[in-house]
């Protein structure tokens, strides 16, 4: 990775800058009428969801560039929509976001490839994400990352159907 970044663990005053960044990431999926939580979420909304696993921040100058969260196990609301989040040692990937600024440089493959090894050494045997159905650019994403669709599902408030997809942990994730 560039050496004008670096990674390292959310802490709960990253909240702030960390909410600054996903509103700025997921601006082009509210644009697509896919109200995300992450277009608008508040602070605490923030600090909760990345709590709820662990999350990592690149930093670069001391601004959040990007970030990811992996939960194990997957969120209680999620585990109630679709029993994929209730199958056993399966964490889940949630607000992956990346600066648009610094798109396509592999930001988000590293923090995945971190995620991936920290699931792994927790026992997990597999790895859950879901996303919006007419989010296409981003199923083929994760498609490309190994995932398989699994099963659709329909959070509260949005405005679209999700797919869910999973992923199995093998020894060249450890
Ligand atoms: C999706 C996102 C996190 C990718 O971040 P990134 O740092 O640009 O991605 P990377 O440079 O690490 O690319 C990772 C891989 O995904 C591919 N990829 C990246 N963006 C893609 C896109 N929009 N569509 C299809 N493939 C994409 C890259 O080609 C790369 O493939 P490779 O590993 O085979 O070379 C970023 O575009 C983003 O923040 N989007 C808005 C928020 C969002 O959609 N979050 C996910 C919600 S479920």
């Amino acid at each position: 990775m560039d050496p004008a970044l670096s990674v390292r663990p959310f802490r709960a005053s990253d909240a702030a800058p960390l909410t600054d960044l996903l509103h700025a990431a997921y601006a082009e999926l509210g644009a697509m009428g896919l109200n995300y939580t992450a277009v608008d979420q508040d602070v605490e909304t923030t600090r909760a969801r990345a709590l709820g696993g662990q999350c990592w921040v690149i930093e670069r100058a001391g601004q959040i560039v990007a970030s990811l969260t992996m939960s194990l196990p997957p969120s209680d609301g999620l585990r109630e929509l679709t029993a994929e989040a209730r199958v056993g040692d399966r964490a889940w990937l949630n607000q992956v976001a990346v600066s648009p600024a610094l798109r396509g440089r592999g930001l988000a493959a590293d923090l995945w490839h971190r995620g991936r090894r920290w699931a792994a050494a927790r026992q997990a045997t597999s790895i859950g994400v879901d996303t919006a159905i007419p989010a296409v650019h981003l199923v083929r994403l994760y498609e490309s990352w190994g995932f398989e669709t699994v099963d659709t599902i329909h959070w509260p408030g949005k405005t679209y159907d999700s797919v869910v997809m999973a992923r199995p942990l093998g020894p060249s994730d450890a």
